[in-house]
């Protein structure tokens, strides 16, 4: 039986995540955070609000596979707007959820 999260992305189906300026990629399960990706390639995010959408250190630039990840809620996008991130391609890698498409995102604060 599926499960699926609140944000409605079905889990326990594959995708990949490629982090750059490494150029690493990893599978991953649909349903885990990004920011447990950027993590699996060893790349250093950090993540000093613990993972609450208020600190926007882990904000990361999606180049491909966006459309594929959790909307952003009202609190992500706010701290975006306040970082000065560009908003059709910025997220807090801490709140968007994979989907079951393939994601390439690129680290701003490396
Ligand atoms: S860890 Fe603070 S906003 Fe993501």
């Amino acid at each position: 039986m599926a499960s699926y999260l609140r944000t409605g992305i079905r889990r326990n189906a594959k995708t990949w995540v490629t982090v750059l300026p490494a150029g690493k990629t990893v599978e991953m399960v649909s349903g885990t955070r990004l920011v447990d990706a950027v993590l699996l390639t060893g790349a250093e995010l950090p993540r000093r609000c613990g993972g609450h959408a208020r600190c926007g250190v882990c904000h990361v630039m999606v180049l491909h596979g966006g459309r594929g990840l959790s909307k952003a809620r009202k609190d992500e996008r706010e701290r975006i707007a306040q970082i000065g991130g560009e908003q059709s391609q910025s997220r807090l890698s801490c709140q968007a959820v994979l989907g079951r498409h393939e994601v390439t995102i690129e680290l701003v604060n490396h």
